[in-house]
């Protein structure tokens, strides 16, 4: 089966085109205590700046050796940042706390039971708990600098302390959120040749104490399967002494983390200065062809990109108390609840559980207990808990001074409704544009010193410089209403290294299409390319509209399509399978799944819900679908491709454009009275 339509339907082509709104201004007492007050920083980081600008970046760090080249571009598009240089993430991230700060609270951990109580972490303890890690990863996984190690952690302090304990010696960690099923981690264990594994037994969601490590013999059977062998699997207990799982452990694999770390107790591991461009972490996401893409990110680029981002734009001072309810297993967790609050010596919050549950006050209790004063989200939980308690923040004595938003775009009212009642109209919003490729922020606004414009990210962050381009590679102008493909004209600390394997394919995708010279040694010919589509108002400020490729933001997960597809192919009753995107009042997009099957099949729901389960095992409940549509055949072009773009416009009850080059035009009309009825 093929599915190549000439132009697909992507997410950017159904986004809702609001207007431009007005501006709102944060308030004199937040920019009277901002990181970044001062106008001049602007023209620091202006192009002409550019590379040397980045060493303010850098400079928040503790190097071991200081480096000789900022920027290397000898071999485009494989920048190296701050060559020469050696420094240790987790160091800088925990030991050089210590000497004031041994006391303060790291993390701050929310169980979901309230009855359970909240567990703090100071830099001491951290400092113990990851060098008794690290103890335990070399001498008994026998784990070396540039091994990769998988991690499937649900949101328990266990996570950043297995991250910081790889940091410290240099071996590259590769977690997996969560959420995603055994095969889908299988996929990625045996992609980054991992050959150990730590995971849990179990953790809270939504009232219920998952099993998890029913997953765990999944993803090693899976990742054997694809010829790479686990012999460790450490488990960590939810409970320490008492296992909480129905799956049984497994002679010489399987031991319990718990147990094995005490045989490590008050080990000291000295952190490996590890040169600037190591690889500090893998991190999967998806992309247009079925298998998942292993960005590597560096260790002193990523560590100076997330330390100055969080500082300027998040606005983190080390007094703050600073909660981004995302999950470790995304980027965002990686730099900004993880890498970029630590590095600046404050206190991050983490909690396992959901946003809603038991209620939709639960976010608010907890940053009224915590005294929270910096909250980071995502659109889709602020459109949930304004649907499910629009009233709730009200009643709660909390106060922040910055929220966040990142990971789709948000709509201007759901921005205003986060501004008003979850900001009690005192709180500076920035709306954070970027990706598990780029680090950190790309476009967003100095909270204190550029406005704030619902519905729109900002400008470029410091040092970076978007355009948008139009296919032919011309430059669309901003002020003239046209949406194009938004690119970055320059590299940048935070951005990714590389996919792990497959260096074709990371020129292919993100540097191939505006190259202006594949010789060239310049940066400048080398634009990076998003893979989102914008438009940029005459201000400077981008509005993101959505992917253009292949990929569809559910929730803010990205999904790749070729992924939902051939997850459904795996059901015995389905010929051809076609993923589209839909709008979705709470989640921004979801995902329909249209089916044809086999000859002699019969469309019953017991198939729908296969198909569905299908997805559930091979990429984890997150990618189901909305729907899941049987049709007697699909839309084909005379060479038998399936046409995507028409089903979408169907779905979105959109105009489906040309269907003349159809080889069964009638489909078109029998697909769309199914569907509209249905809907
Ligand atoms: C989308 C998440 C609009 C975009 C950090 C991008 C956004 C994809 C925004 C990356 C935003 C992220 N406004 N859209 N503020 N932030 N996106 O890799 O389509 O999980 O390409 O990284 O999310 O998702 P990823």
């Amino acid at each position: 089966m093929t599915i190549e339509d000439e132009v697909p339907l992507s997410e950017s082509q159904i986004a809702v085109h609001w207007r431009e709104e007005g501006y709102f201004s944060p308030s004199p007492k937040f920019i009277g205590q901002a990181n970044a007050t001062d106008p001049a920083i602007v023209e620091r980081f202006a192009e002409d700046r550019f590379p040397g600008c980045f060493a303010e970046y850098a400079e928040l760090l503790t190097w071991d050796s200081y480096w000789h080249t900022i920027l290397d571009t000898s071999n485009p598009p494989f920048w190296q940042w701050f060559v020469g240089g050696r420094l240790n993430a987790c160091y800088n991230c925990v030991d050089r706390h210590l000497a004031a700060d041994r006391n303060k609270a790291a993390f701050i951990w929310v169980p979901e039971p309230e009855d359970e109580a909240t567990v703090v972490i100071t830099y001491q303890e951290l400092h113990r708990r990851v060098n008794e890690f690290a103890a335990l990863l070399r001498e008994d996984c026998g784990l070396e600098p540039g091994d990769r190690v998988t991690f499937h952690l649900p949101m328990v302090p266990e996570l950043p302390v297995a991250m910081l304990a790889c940091a410290r010696l240099g071996v590259i960690h590769s977690e997996v959120f969560g959420g995603f099923s055994g095969a889908a981690c299988g996929g990625r264990i045996a992609d980054s040749g991992s050959r150990v594994l730590v995971t849990m037994d179990a953790y809270h969601r939504n009232g219920q104490l998952v099993d998890h490590k029913a997953k765990a013999d999944e993803a090693v059977a899976e990742a054997a399967r694809q010829g790479q062998e686990v012999d460790r699997v450490l488990v960590f207990r939810r409970y320490p002494g008492r296992y909480s799982s129905a799956t049984p452990m497994v002679d010489g694999r399987d031991a319990f983390a718990d147990d094995v770390l005490a045989r490590y107790r008050g080990r000291v591991v000295e952190p490996v200065p590890m040169p600037a461009d190591a690889p500090l972490f893998l991190m999967y996401t998806s992309g247009t062809t079925g298998r998942p893409k292993g960005c590597q990110h560096s260790t002193g680029g990523y560590l100076a990109y997330v330390a100055g981002t969080s500082k300027y734009y998040q606005d983190i001072h080390p007094e703050d108390t600073y909660w981004c309810c995302a999950d470790i297993g995304w980027i965002t967790g990686h730099s900004y609840i993880v890498y970029g609050p630590l590095s600046l010596g404050t206190t991050s919050v983490l909690y396992e559980g959901a946003p809603t549950y038991p209620d939709p006050g639960r976010c608010w209790r907890i940053a009224e207990r915590l005294g929270v004063n910096i909250f980071h989200t995502a659109p889709t939980t602020i459109r949930m808990l304004r649907k499910l308690g629009p009233d709730e923040p009200a009643r709660y004595d909390y106060h922040f001074k910055h929220m966040t938003t990142v990971g789709e775009p948000i709509e201007p009212e759901v921005w205003r409704w986060y501004h008003r009642v979850v900001g009690k109209g005192e709180a500076a919003v920035v709306d954070t544009w970027w990706q598990t490729e780029t680090g950190g922020f790309l476009g967003s606004t100095l909270p204190a010193l550029q406005p704030m414009k619902p519905g729109s990210c900002g400008p470029g962050a410091l040092g970076i410089f978007p355009v948008i381009y139009d296919e032919e590679g011309n430059t669309v102008e901003a002020g003239t209403g046209r949406a194009g493909n938004i690119c970055i004209r320059n590299p940048w600390p935070g951005v990714f290294q590389g996919i792990w394997g497959q260096p074709e394919r990371f020129v292919d995708t993100y540097y191939r299409k505006y190259c202006r010279n594949p010789q060239s040694k310049d940066w400048h010919d080398w634009p990076y390319f998003a893979g989102d589509g914008a438009v940029q108002a005459d201000d400077g400020y981008f509005r993101i509209l959505g992917r253009v490729d292949d990929v569809i933001n559910v929730a803010g997960h990205r999904l790749g399509t070729k992924e939902l597809e051939s997850a459904c192919l795996t059901v015995d009753e389905v010929a051809e399978a076609a993923a589209v995107p839909v709008v979705d009042e709470e989640r921004g997009r979801a995902v329909e799944m249209y089916v044809s099957l086999k000859p002699g099949r019969q469309a019953s729901t017991e198939i729908e819900n296969k198909v569905s389960v299908a997805i559930d095992r091979e990429i984890g409940k997150i990618a189901r679908p909305k729907h899941v549509w049987i049709v007697s055949d699909m839309p084909k072009t005379r060479s038998g491709k399936i046409m995507r773009r028409v089903i979408a416009g169907i779905s979105n009850f959109a105009d489906v454009g040309d269907v003349s080059t159809l080889a069964n035009p009638e489909v078109v009309d029998d697909i769309r009275h199914r569907i509209q009825r249905a809907k």
